[in-house]
């Protein structure tokens, strides 16, 4: 084991003892998640008029869903907006609204103790200040919990709206979306924590069904080849990457591309197929020295909404949880709020023609992604897109860059994008390892967003920022500066 190794596992170590005595001071004071969303539904309850204020990804719009339709079933007034961040515009904004009670879902986690003018509640899970625990607020960071993959923005709501009526069940597999959406189930290839109780309660509902299945991107609507010529976390090599060699790969298995002149999917296939093509990408693997731990990584929980036909986007949540980020992200939140409100006829129609531009997008955006040079550093590599990718799309990329088989594995890789204000935001990603030996990305942007006169936050997985322009080198100094210590404290 190298020093760099040392100081992370020490350093998570520290960590878990520090977690273990926040979730003991927490038991000692008898405050449970449970209850903490039963204070939530109270104020929900008392309050006539609410205003949900989301994010813009599918864990913001499906937060703001499940809350809006919990509302709409208590005969509540309430309104919806869909934001980026929670910067000084929209606080201002809402100081002067003078809404009764503001419910922030999906975000708000920074703010918990600040503007006591604006009444409020916080379905949340991103980190927070050490002093963030309000009994409004309803996070599970403050009870011990990873809120990069135990529980979503969706489904810290879903908890609250379930304590508002065991009724709002049904709304479980919108939470899953959501938890999806931010990618909860990747590091162990199923969801995990809080996360499998809203699984469980999706499943009792009829509303969710669970399957071990291939975990490939596209398995309802792409044409096989495009499955594995798309697919990464596994990458398959020789495979991946290329149409052809997608093509021949499965000619080679006997598997028939086409079926009546239509493209056949993963879902067409009889098991045998399936099975004959699982088999074959994991002895690839295998064969090419990937190892099992890798190899395993193929197969996984899939969750799939029982409602919803199969062979659609909507019927398996990763397709589902694009679908929405092909919405709000191009700011047409409704579009996305309304399908996951059940809307199956003009706003489908909507989403699906944005979701062929936010797929051009992201191709487009990872070919320029790849063409600028990332540029390395001792404790990061990063590479900036200026105008070239938007910046409500550039975590994605940076993300899908990130997974790419020629980038280093053992930095974490940073994005810059103008954004259209004249700002520049910043996304922020790492791989798991780096996680497990201490690294926190959500605490390093922070605190050098603020340095900066920037905000910043996230998890310690996936973190982002808005900085001002021309800052961009101090900003990495910053950073720099902060993942180094979090290696040595
Ligand atoms: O804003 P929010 O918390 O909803 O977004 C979470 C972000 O973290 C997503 O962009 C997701 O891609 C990223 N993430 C990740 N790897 C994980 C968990 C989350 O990249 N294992
Ligand atoms: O925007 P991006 O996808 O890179 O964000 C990664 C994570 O950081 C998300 O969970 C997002 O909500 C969070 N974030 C934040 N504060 C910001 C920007 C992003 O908490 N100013
Ligand atoms: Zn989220």
């Amino acid at each position: 084991m190298n020093k760099y190794q040392g100081c992370f596992i020490e350093n998570s170590v520290y960590k878990t003892k520090r977690l273990i005595i926040l979730f003991c001071i927490l038991r000692v004071r008898g405050i449970s998640l449970l209850q903490r969303a039963n204070d939530l539904a109270a104020i929900v309850r008392k309050s006539s008029e609410i205003h949900i204020v989301t994010h813009i990804d599918a864990d913001g719009i499906t937060a703001g869903a499940i809350a809006s339709e919990t509302l709409r079933r208590l005969g509540k007034e309430y309104s919806l907006e869909c934001i980026k961040q929670l910067d000084e515009v929209t606080i201002n904004k809402l100081l002067n609204e003078n809404h009764e009670l503001v419910w922030f879902t999906d975000l708000g986690s920074g703010i918990s103790t600040q503007y006591p003018e604006i009444k409020k509640i916080i379905t949340d899970h991103h980190e927070c200040p050490p002093n963030s625990d309000t009994s409004f607020h309803f996070n599970p960071h403050l009870f011990g919990r990873d809120g990069s993959y135990e529980l979503s923005g969706a489904g810290a709501t879903y908890l609250v709206s379930k304590a508002l009526s065991p009724k709002n069940k049904d709304l479980s597999c919108l939470a899953i979306v959501g938890a999806i959406g931010d990618l909860q189930d990747r590091r162990f290839c199923e969801l995990r924590g809080m996360n499998t109780e809203i699984v469980k309660d999706g499943v009792e509902a009829g509303v969710l069904q669970t399957s071990k299945d291939l975990r490939y991107f596209g398995k309802e609507t792409r044409p096989l080849a495009k499955l594995l010529q798309y697919a990464t976390d596994p990458l398959i090599p020789g495979v991946s990457g290329r149409e052809d060699t997608s093509v021949a790969f499965l000619q080679e298995l006997q598997i028939e591309l086409k079926e009546r002149d239509k493209w056949r999917t993963w879902v067409d296939l009889r098991k045998e197929e399936k099975r004959k093509i699982i088999s074959a990408v994991i002895q690839m693997l295998l064969s090419k020295g990937f190892g099992y731990q890798v190899a395993a990584r193929v197969l996984g929980e899939s969750y799939l909404l029982c409602h919803e036909e199969e062979g659609t986007e909507l019927h398996d949540a990763k397709e589902y949880a694009t679908l929405l980020n092909s919405t709000a992200r191009y700011g047409q939140y409704e579009v996305g709020l309304q399908v996951c409100l059940g809307d199956r006829g003009k706003w489908l129609k909507e989403a699906l023609n944005l979701l062929s531009g936010h797929r051009h997008n992201l191709v487009e955006g990872l070919q320029f992604a790849r063409e600028e040079k990332i540029q390395k550093r001792t404790y990061l590599q990063y590479f900036h897109a200026g105008d070239g990718i938007r910046d409500t799309i550039i975590g994605i990329v940076t993300n899908m860059l990130l997974n790419t088989e020629d980038v280093d594995k053992e930095l974490p890789l940073i994005g810059f994008a103008h954004t259209e204000n004249g700002e520049v935001k910043v996304s922020a990603r790492a791989a798991q390892h780096l996680v497990d030996r201490g690294l926190d990305l959500a605490a390093a942007l922070t605190v050098a967003a603020k340095e900066l006169h920037g905000i910043g936050g996230g998890h310690n997985i996936a973190a982002g920022a808005t900085i001002p322009k021309g800052k961009e080198e101090e900003f990495l100094q910053v950073v720099e500066r902060e993942i180094k210590l979090q290696l040595v404290s």
